[in-house]
């Protein structure tokens, strides 16, 4: 590379959403909402998971939805599909033959302590991909040279094992890989249950109650927000012991942009319920263009494929230029 594109270049990021449910304003304030902030700074690939999605049972028909469903939110997020490369991850076979490479590198204790796959373990028939799904992880970041990769806190753990896999080749092989840093926001990165505040909001979740998707109508965000499991005793403060409160004072915080210390006062002699109302408008009023543009884009379905398989043709080029220089490294015969 000469050095005029050096100079040009700019960092990268990576990350990606796993499109086996509809997604949670969980996902816009741990991943997303971040994504939008950074994408004119970075150079950014955006991807939906599809294949970490089966390490658990997919019907296929939902799976395909899903993942064009998931898409159209990126978009409707705020992700601008001409400036970062957004496609899905099976469009870019070159993740998975980084990933036979890297499994060579990985002891079996490493992916056996994270703590995703021991909870997945219990709830699903447990299976090697579950297993081996922070490698595959790790070769979507590493395969694109990623400085940086957004997520919210449940991902902290994975992030580690590509740090060391990236170091670990580096050290054996010479320099092949950037080691990627984590950017987890300070706010927001763990958005928790609206019926078991100490439980993270999953999509999955099987009380619909418990969790805000990013398709909900205004009434139904309001609804959620009204029946929140809030914390015994009075007072809007944010605090460890007021995990409820907490949980609701961030969603207020990120759909209003006021600050802890503001909303403090603003409430400072209301009960529960004026500010559960609050919440409620603030989260509808923020979800509201976000949800009439994916209903817009979705409906273009050509439109969107169109959009993906560009992401894909672009994604894949530099995805093949740091397959080739592992296969040289490793000793891999090229013709
Ligand atoms: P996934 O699909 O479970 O979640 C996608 C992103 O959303 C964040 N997130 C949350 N943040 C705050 N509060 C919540 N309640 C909440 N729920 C989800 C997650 O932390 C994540 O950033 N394995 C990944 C997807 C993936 C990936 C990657 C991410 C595949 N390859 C490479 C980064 C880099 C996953 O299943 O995330």
């Amino acid at each position: 590379m000469n050095s005029i594109e050096n100079i040009d270049k700019k960092p990268v990021i990576l990350s990606g959403i796993t499109p086996s449910g509809i997604l949670t304003i969980g996902h816009l304030t741990g991943a997303l909402h971040n994504w939008v902030k950074l994408q004119n700074s970075y150079d950014c690939y955006f991807m939906i998971a599809d294949q970490h999605a089966i390490t658990v049972k997919q019907e296929p028909a939902a799976l395909r939805k899903r993942t064009l469903d998931t898409a159209a939110m990126f978009i409707a997020c705020g992700i601008d599909p001409e400036t970062s490369n957004l496609f899905i991850q099976s469009h870019v076979p070159e993740h998975s033959q980084l990933t036979w490479v890297l499994s060579c590198f990985t002891g079996m204790g490493e992916c056996g302590r994270m703590t995703q796959y021991k909870d997945k373990s219990e709830k699903h028939s447990e299976n090697v991909g579950l297993f081996a799904y922070p490698i595959l992880m790790a070769s979507d970041i590493l395969i694109y040279q990623a400085n940086l990769v957004p997520v919210g806190e449940d991902q902290k753990q994975h992030l580690e094992l590509s740090r060391n896999l990236a170091n670990r080749f580096n050290f054996n092989y010479s320099e092949t890989f950037a080691v990627p840093e984590p950017f987890i926001a300070e706010i927001g990165a763990r958005i928790m249950s609206l019926q078991e505040p100490n439980k993270k909001m999953s999509k999955s979740d099987e009380n619909s109650n418990a969790t805000i998707f990013l398709t909900d109508s205004d009434t139904e965000i309001k609804n959620k927000i009204k029946r929140a499991v809030t914390d015994s005793g009075t007072g809007i403060k944010f605090s460890d012991e007021k995990p409820g409160i907490a949980n609701l004072m961030t969603l207020y915080n990120i759909s209003s942009g006021k600050s802890f210390k503001e909303i403090e006062e603003e409430f400072e002699n209301a009960g529960y319920g004026d500010f559960k109302k609050a919440v409620g408008d603030s989260v509808a009023n923020y979800l509201n263009p976000i949800r009439d543009k994916y209903f817009e884009l979705r409906n273009n379905e050509l439109k969107l494929k169109e959009i993906l398989s560009l992401g894909a043709d672009k994604a894949r080029k530099t995805a093949m230029k740091t397959l080739r220089k592992v296969y040289k490294k490793i000793g891999f015969v090229s013709l």
